[in-house]
């Protein structure tokens, strides 16, 4: 049987995805990246594999991802494909390694890959943070918290901590108190 491209090919998939929540995906492992001490080349790697971890979801029947209500079974088992699915298309794209086994593992608590652990953590820690139509934003300790049942690694929490936590928030508000207002 010959498959149409076109017929596989949901790009308009693409655009249930939040612009905010992919742009702040990226920013927030590029922070936890930095925390880590990756190397600059490391850090980009790590870019574009967030910026293209749900690639996989233009190959899922848009009838299933965007199916209002419960989904079943069959249905869920579907859509959890688009993780294994963008790390083929990837890897046949010839993106490296580690750009597609972060689409491969960003839902994968168990991944040894830590860029894909850092992606995985970002994903999490964004949709937490951000405002939905159905919920408000979590507060940072409370994304902690989610992110800690999810049994994100301890050494990306110390550094989602150290950037977005209480201390550094109090260095930031402290630093706007005691610059000099402008003239
Ligand atoms: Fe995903
Ligand atoms: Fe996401």
């Amino acid at each position: 049987m010959k498959i149409n491209i076109k017929d596989v090919l949901h790009y308009e998939n693409l655009k249930t995805i939040k612009y905010t929540h992919l742009a702040t995906t990226i920013v927030y492992a590029r922070a936890i990246a930095e925390m880590l001490g990756y190397s600059k080349e490391d850090i980009h790697v790590i870019e574009v594999g967030a910026s293209l971890h749900d690639i996989g979801k233009s190959f899922i029947p848009p009838s299933i991802l965007n199916k209002k209500g419960r989904l079943t079974k069959e249905e869920r088992e579907i859509i959890n494909l688009h993780s294994v699915i963008g790390y083929e298309v990837l890897k046949s794209a010839g993106y490296s390694v580690n750009v597609a086994e972060i689409a491969r593992d960003h839902h994968n608590p168990m991944s040894k890959n830590n860029m894909a652990q850092i992606v995985r953590a970002a994903d999490i820690y964004s949709a937490m943070r951000e405002e939905r139509s159905y919920k408000k934003p979590k507060t940072h300790e409370e994304a902690m918290e989610v992110l800690k049942s999810a049994k994100v690694p301890q050494d990306i929490l110390n550094a989602l901590d150290k950037k977005y936590g209480k201390k550094q928030q109090a260095r930031i508000t402290q630093g706007f108190a005691t610059r000099p207002a402008i003239a």
